[in-house]
């Protein structure tokens, strides 16, 4: 039997998480799920924890569910470790998107100033989740969820010993679900090349059942409907000609990139309404834990698919069982780039896909990227060192560097302004500064 421990198990994506493993049980015989929170969540996890247990007595299932405020005791002995946290929950994720967008800079969680201030909350407390883990669980794999998953990957790879790390985003299954559904076929006959970051992936070349295919879905990229394959972003339609030229897929992430000035606008306008993202998931989130209270509910409610993390079951369940039972399938995950990408640094995290063995993810060789998106890719990677350095650190230099050379930031005043904000607005968050 197996014993999954994950932390920040209040989730609303929880449901999401038990559900994959219901259906994978035949390969994947979980004996133990213990969701693991902190005081702030408690009532969170209690309601998930109970729908939880009724799900897996429904599907007539002998795992154990345990619900827990006690991190260290659930981790001894773990085989997998699945974290899906946000320090200071939805009210801090609102400031992330609120500042930066009352200075007139993008707003978002993952990107951006947002994505930055995720990174120094998150990475003291995946570090010591690590610390953790070397002592209760070495042999444990750690599947990261937590955002921004890319600076977060880099930063347990570069400080800390621990090599069990994969830093999972559900973007590129969610690219495999669209591209899917846009040509008509059955997803398991789509295979996308993806090389990149996280949230900064492409699609190299896309087949379906060994063809190449590529180009018919660069043309209806330019579509606004297909632009985008997760629910918290709404697509745009590319440039014909400038996707056409670009010559790879693109991830839904990109728009902050190749479209800012209509991307900022819309957040802008958002942002004055009163309904950035934040505001959305807060009043989702609630609905969603009115209907897992519900004693008769027993099934994940479809109601989470108007969250982002569509598949996300899918997708960790797949990686932890190709793990557990050594498949040697090819799934795209962040993992240490070892020269799959020749322009980013071996001990980078990287976005590749991979072959799953019972050793963890082989990266796939790509050579290189498109000389278009290297540079930008490259940038992004700075950011997430430079990022997670000032996280580690809490140095104030190293983390107006990290704000400043962002591509969304227009200059280190502005810059500036922000972090100054945004730390004093975090701070209870932020011990290390
Ligand atoms: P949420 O605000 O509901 O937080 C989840 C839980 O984490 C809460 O119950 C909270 O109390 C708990 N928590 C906070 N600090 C903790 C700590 N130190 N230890 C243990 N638990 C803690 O968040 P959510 O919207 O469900 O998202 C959860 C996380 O998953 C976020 O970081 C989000 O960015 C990430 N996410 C990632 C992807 C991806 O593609 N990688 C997709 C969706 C969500
Ligand atoms: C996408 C991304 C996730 C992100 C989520 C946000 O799925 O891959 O990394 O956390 O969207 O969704 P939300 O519903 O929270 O806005
Ligand atoms: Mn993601």
């Amino acid at each position: 039997g197996i014993k999954i421990v994950t932390i920040g198990g209040g989730s609303s994506y929880t449901p999401e998480l038990v559900e994959g493993f219901i259906k994978r049980y035949h390969e994947l015989p979980v004996r133990e799920l213990w969701l693991v929170d902190i005081e702030a969540g408690k009532e969170k996890l209690e309601i998930v924890g109970n729908l939880a247990k009724r799900m897996i007595e429904k599907a007539g299932l002998p795992t154990k569910v345990h619900l827990t405020l006690d991190r260290r005791a659930a981790l001894k002995d773990a085989d997998f470790v699945t974290t899906q946290f946000r320090v200071g929950l939805l009210d801090a994720r609102a400031k992330d998107e609120r500042i930066p967008l009352s200075h007139g800079v993008l707003g978002q969680e993952t990107n951006g100033p947002g994505g930055l201030f995720k990174g120094l909350r998150t990475i003291p407390i995946i570090l010591d989740i690590v610390k953790d883990i070397k002592e209760l669980c070495p042999d444990a794999w750690l599947i990261n969820f937590t955002n921004p998953a890319g600076m977060v990957t880099e930063a347990v790879l570069r400080y800390t010993g621990h090599k069990k790390i994969v830093g999972l985003c559900n973007v590129p299954i969610g690219i495999e679900m669209g591209v899917a559904k846009l040509l008509d076929v059955d997803h398991s006959r789509i295979r996308i090349d993806f090389a990149g970051l996280n949230h900064m992936v492409y699609g190299l070349d896309v087949y379906v059942d060994g063809v190449s295919v590529k180009d018919k879905v660069i043309d209806l990229l330019s579509n606004p409907e297909n632009s985008s394959f997760v629910k918290n972003i709404e697509g745009q339609g590319w440039e014909p000609e400038f996707i056409r030229a670009l010559n790879v897929l693109t991830c839904p992430y990109h728009l902050y990139y190749y479209k800012k000035d209509e991307m900022l606008q819309k957040e802008l306008k958002n942002f004055k309404e009163g309904t950035t993202r934040a505001e959305v998931v807060q009043k989702l989130e609630e609905e969603l834990f009115e209907l897992y209270k519900d004693p008769n509910l027993a099934i994940k409610p479809p109601q989470l698919e108007q969250r982002g993390g569509a598949y996300y079951s899918d997708a960790a369940v797949r990686l932890i069982s190709s793990i557990y039972n050594d498949k040697r399938d090819i799934q795209p995950v962040n993992t240490i780039n070892n020269g799959a990408i020749a322009s980013i640094p071996y001990d980078s995290a990287v976005e590749v896909s991979c072959v799953i063995t019972k050793e963890g993810p082989k990266p796939i060789i790509n050579g290189d990227l498109p000389v278009a998106v290297r540079g930008l890719v490259q940038q992004i990677k700075s950011f997430e060192r430079v990022g997670a350095e000032a996280a580690v650190t809490g140095n104030y230099d190293t983390a107006l560097l990290a704000m400043t050379i962002n591509p969304l930031v227009p200059s280190d005043k502005v810059g500036k302004a922000i972090l100054d904000e945004m730390l004093e607005a975090h701070k209870e968050h932020l011990p290390n500064f």
